[in-house]
């Protein structure tokens, strides 16, 4: 259990009221390349046929890539829909189909998303705010909403690798966690985990010098 609890919606409000919008100079500063995520966690399975999940959107960075590259966008959030969003898929929102799901406090199921009925999930920078036991129920829900044969491209918090980022930013700060709370586990535990949940592992750690674990997962046919 982390030291701030399993955070709950009003968690979530307080600390990013507009809505916590990742970009491309903070990805970079985490290691990360915005076109290597896009050209193989996103691009490989966008398909405007088909329908994608994104859970917690936030302030809608991957969102804005999403909308128009899908026939159809869920986006699941334990918030309303906030400012950051808005201002930024504004246009988007007008041409392109999506459905915005806010989801009661510490919600985990994925209820409404329809069973069997999603082709690409993508979900960054909110399982690592999330217990063990909740990404648990979140990958058993993925799983379910997930048609055979789709795929999803998920960010876990990595034990060994985040507090190193935490170092260079601060020598003094071998912190476990960040003052916003994360909840980290090893690859390899996160691995067991969507294993665990009848998913399997397509690459468990596409950018392994970067901060946090990408992996991609799939549900067999
Ligand atoms: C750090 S922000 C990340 C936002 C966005 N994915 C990004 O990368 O910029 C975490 C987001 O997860 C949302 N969230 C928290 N608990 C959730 C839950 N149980 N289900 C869905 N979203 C949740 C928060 O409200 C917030 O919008």
């Amino acid at each position: 259990m982390n030291k701030h609890g399993n955070f709950d919606r009003q968690f979530f409000k307080k600390a990013w009221p507009k809505g916590f919008r990742t970009n491309a100079r903070s990805l970079e500063a985490t290691g990360f390349d915005i076109l290597d995520i896009y050209s193989v966690c996103i691009g490989p399975y966008a398909n405007i046929g088909h329908h994608a999940l994104e859970i917690g959107p936030g302030g809608g960075f991957w969102s804005k890539i999403l909308l128009p590259r899908f026939e159809l966008c869920w986006f699941v959030d334990v918030i309303p829909m906030p400012e950051n969003f808005t201002s930024l898929c504004g246009e988007l929102l007008d041409t392109y189909n999506h459905l915005w799901l806010e989801h009661e406090s510490k919600q985990y199921d994925l209820a409404g998303v329809p069973v069997g009925g999603v082709d690409f999930v993508w979900c960054y920078g909110v399982l690592c705010h999330l217990s063990r036991t909740a990404r648990r129920k979140y990958l058993a829900a993925i799983k379910k909403v997930m048609r055979p044969g789709a795929h999803a491209s998920i960010m876990f918090a990595d034990w060994d690798r985040h507090p190193v980022y935490h170092m260079l930013e601060n020598p003094e700060n071998y912190a476990e966690e960040s003052p916003y709370g994360w909840f980290y586990d090893t690859v390899e535990a996160s691995v067991k985990d969507v294993e665990k949940a009848g998913l399997t592992v397509v690459n468990s750690n596409v950018f392994p010098k970067a901060r946090d674990t990408l992996m991609i997962i799939r549900l067999e046919d």
